[in-house]
């Protein structure tokens, strides 16, 4: 394994140390200057792991709704038909969807073809790319386009087309022959810096989000550097109890808890897009490249939870040996008792115990990168559990021990994949659809793992809902509930 890089910044060719400097230097003046506006830090919470918190996915779409985000309503996702339908047209793509306060370009209307719906320019991450005007009719040529161009293809092959045009758009049919072009803009900035500021689904993300958004986009104002780096406020992304969130991109990097009592953070923050950007449409390579900061680290796109938790233990345990190198190097305290540590980790110990307790809770299949010792202990266990349709028809499934619902029916086994099409599951698990509610009678009920704040604020939207409801995406497969009938509502 390649070693894990200390400073990132000082990675990429494209950094400018004048830059740097210039970010340091008024980062310091920002901090004189703004004090005044510093809050209260956000609301103790249960101590809850947060490496290994941010969902599976693998590209992100904002639309650019031009709304300010007070206005928002508490979810888009379901309220706004625009946004419902993206999300449906590209599911399977694992393509997370949100909104963003940015506007639309709007060209004369007289250039575009009729249409029953609104149009919204659409920014794709980590391609960096802008679509222009997309209306719900094409909804699915872009996701035909995006299956035809995966990661790392289109920036490239777009780069080459526009290698003529001023302002780096190309003109396109997504689909050859579908009769609608739609403008494509490779943006400039090569960097973005995404903040969740969705105040009406969650105060903590309006208050804490909607401050470090300030902080930031008057830090990239004031130390010149809006051409290198765009700051954009977005919709819920999940883990409020982590605000303020933020995701960067192109590196795919979610962070959380960052600080708004002072800049430092957002410095952080700044430093690492404006290392690790100019490589639009590349992401970072698995457990090379260490996050900026890896105790309010969430996770990074296209990565599972326990490739990152995986990655944050590697960390600890570099860290803590080279500590113990540096101890040993220095002599003994006079006031150590003999045997006693002298390894100082400001609690990253109890961080270690956490995440080793919780990957044992939660992660019984662990992945090849992780380790190679496989004992027998950690081959998954079987359980049997029968899915029962709305019109009764019965389907015995054979499930692993740590595996949801969720993965069930998305699971790509001819002999598991599509039988229960009912359920969408559309938002991938993120608390955001209900797409996929069922209902699971006692004893079984009672044996589930209790219902979060987050699935009983999403459950209110479940269709039928009934005392036995459950999201599918909240409820993993344990020993006990061998025989467990899942029932689906009528769809
Ligand atoms: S899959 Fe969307 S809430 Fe469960």
């Amino acid at each position: 394994m390649a070693p894990l890089i200390q400073a990132p910044f000082m990675t990429s060719s494209i950094t400018s140390p004048s830059s740097l400097f210039t970010l340091s230097t008024s980062v310091s003046f920002y901090r004189r200057h703004n004090s005044t506006t510093a809050t209260t830090p956000p609301p103790a919470e249960k101590q809850e792991q947060i490496q290994g918190s941010a969902p599976t996915y693998k590209r992100h779409l904002l639309i650019c709704t031009g709304v300010p985000a007070p206005d928002w309503t508490k979810k888009p996702e379901l309220s706004d038909p625009y946004h419902n339908l993206l999300m449906t047209a590209v599911r399977g793509q694992e393509v997370k969807v949100n909104w963003t306060d940015e506007p639309s370009s709007s060209p004369s209307l007289s250039d575009l073809p009729p249409t029953k719906g609104p149009r919204h320019d659409l920014i794709l991450f980590p391609d960096n790319i802008k679509f222009s005007n997309v209306r719900y009719e094409a909804f699915r040529d872009l996701a035909r386009y995006l299956e035809k161009h995966p990661i790392g293809t289109l920036r490239p092959s777009l780069e080459t087309q526009a290698g003529s045009s001023q302002d780096g758009t190309i003109t396109t049919e997504l689909v050859p022959g579908s009769g609608e072009p739609i403008a494509l803009t490779l943006l400039r900035e090569p960097s973005a810096v995404l903040v969740c500021v969705h105040g009406s689904r969650d105060c903590r993300c309006g208050d804490h989000g909607g401050e470090l958004y300030t902080i930031l986009r008057d830090m990239v104002a004031m130390t010149g550097l809006s051409q290198s780096i765009k700051v954009y406020g977005i919709s819920h992304i999940g883990g409020h109890k982590f605000a303020p969130n933020t995701i960067m991109y192109p590196s795919g990097d979610w962070h959380g808890k960052l600080s708004v009592l002072d800049s430092v953070d957002a410095q952080q923050l700044l430093f690492d897009a404006l290392a690790n950007g100019g490589m639009a449409a590349g992401v970072r390579e698995k457990n090379v490249v260490r996050p900026v900061m890896v105790e309010k680290w969430r996770g990074r796109m296209g990565w599972s939870q326990q490739e990152v938790v995986a990655l944050y233990k590697q960390i600890l345990s570099q860290e803590k040996k080279q500590a113990e190198e540096v101890v040993a190097e220095e002599p003994q305290s006079l006031f150590s008792a003999p045997g006693e540590e002298l390894y100082e980790d400001d609690g990253l110990k109890e961080q270690v115990n956490a995440v080793s307790l919780e990957s044992a809770k939660e992660s019984p299949k662990p992945v090849e990168a992780i380790s190679s010792e496989k004992s027998a202990a950690e081959t998954p266990q079987k359980v049997k559990v029968v899915f029962e349709t709305f019109q009764k028809v019965r389907t015995e499934i054979e499930a692993k021990v740590g595996e949801r619902i969720l993965d069930i029916v998305k699971d790509k086994d001819p002999a598991r994949h599509n039988v229960f099409q009912a359920l969408e599951c559309t938002c991938g698990g993120e608390l955001e659809c209900a797409t996929c509610h069922v209902y699971i009678e006692e004893p079984y009920h009672a044996r589930l793992s209790p219902v979060t704040d987050a699935e009983e604020d999403m459950l209110e939207y479940a269709v039928g809902r009934k005392v036995s409801s459950r999201l599918g995406c909240q409820i993993r497969m344990k020993p006990e509930l061998e025989g467990m009938v899942i029932k689906l509502p009528q769809y």
